[in-house]
């Protein structure tokens, strides 16, 4: 479970993120979708604890990220949009590093590797140096590992840029397999097909604020557009338009 509740970051002048209050259920799937600017990757800075908000509180699991964060961070998992590799290890030792991490065995990271190397095709790349790897293995190695320890919220920034077709589709259906199992997703993209495919929920961000939120039938009746997805999108993010917040202030 997420809670975010009238979250801010300011950065200067600009105010990244702007009084944004959601809530993602157990078990549920939730796309943050917006343009480029619009403030995902700050909100999702804030919701890992990597950056500190102006305002506001973000919750993971009930546990406050900046009040407790030990127990935030040891529920979830977090997999940015540029993923943090380190060159000199093999995806091999990398996966077995991040396990040790969140304290498991080494049986159970054994037979958790078991099931993610074959499913992310890493087989090959297996005992090779990451700093050999191209972008997409990379991306497949940081998703599995994130994956390894079987978080409660999985949190997850962009991640289908620089994935080929074939591994965009096992890294959806791994995370919904993975949901139906109990697992919380946060996205964010702003790739449309994306959160209309994948998320039991959307909320749009523009500005910094939610301009809209729910599932993408929703979203499309509030916006009054009877056809795709992508003309409720443009019509509430397009420059200039109000980002009048939605009903989510507490
Ligand atoms: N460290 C920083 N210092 C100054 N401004 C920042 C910083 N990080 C983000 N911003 C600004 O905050 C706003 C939101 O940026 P953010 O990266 O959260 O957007 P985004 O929705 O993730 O966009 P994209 O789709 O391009 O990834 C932008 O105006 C950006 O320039
Ligand atoms: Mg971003």
């Amino acid at each position: 479970m997420i809670e975010l509740t009238r979250l801010e970051k300011h950065f200067g002048e600009v105010r990244a993120v702007d009084g944004l209050s959601l809530t993602v259920n157990p078990g549920e799937f939730y796309a943050v979708l917006g343009p480029n600017a619009a403030g995902k990757t700050t909100t999702i800075k804030m919701l890992v604890g990597l950056i500190k908000p102006t305002r506001g509180t973000a919750k993971v699991a009930g546990f406050d990220v900046q009040l407790q964060p030990l127990e935030a961070r040891a529920r979830l998992s977090y997999v940015p949009d540029f993923p943090f590799l380190y060159d000199k290890l093999t995806p091999a030792e990398f996966l077995a590093f991040t396990g040790r991490l969140f304290r498991m065995d080494e049986a159970s990271i054994s037979k958790a590797a078991e099931d993610l190397v074959p499913r992310f095709s890493l087989e090959p790349w297996l005992h090779k140096p990451i700093e050999g790897l191209s972008h997409g293995t990379r991306q497949r190695v940081a998703i599995a590992s994130a994956l390894l320890h079987n978080p409660e919220v999985f949190v997850i920034d962009e991640p289908m840029v620089g994935l080929d077709p074939h591994h965009a589709r096992v890294v959806k259906d791994t995370l919904k397999e993975r949901t139906r199992q109990g697992m919380t997703v946060f996205l964010s993209t702003h790739q449309i097909h994306v959160a209309e495919e994948m998320a039991d929920r959307i909320g749009i961000i523009h500005q910094g604020r939610l301009v809209a939120e729910g599932t993408a039938a929703d979203l499309r009746r509030k916006a009054g557009t009877d056809g795709a997805l992508e003309r409720a999108f443009l019509a509430l993010t397009e420059p200039g338009a109000s980002t009048e917040r939605v009903g989510t202030e507490g």
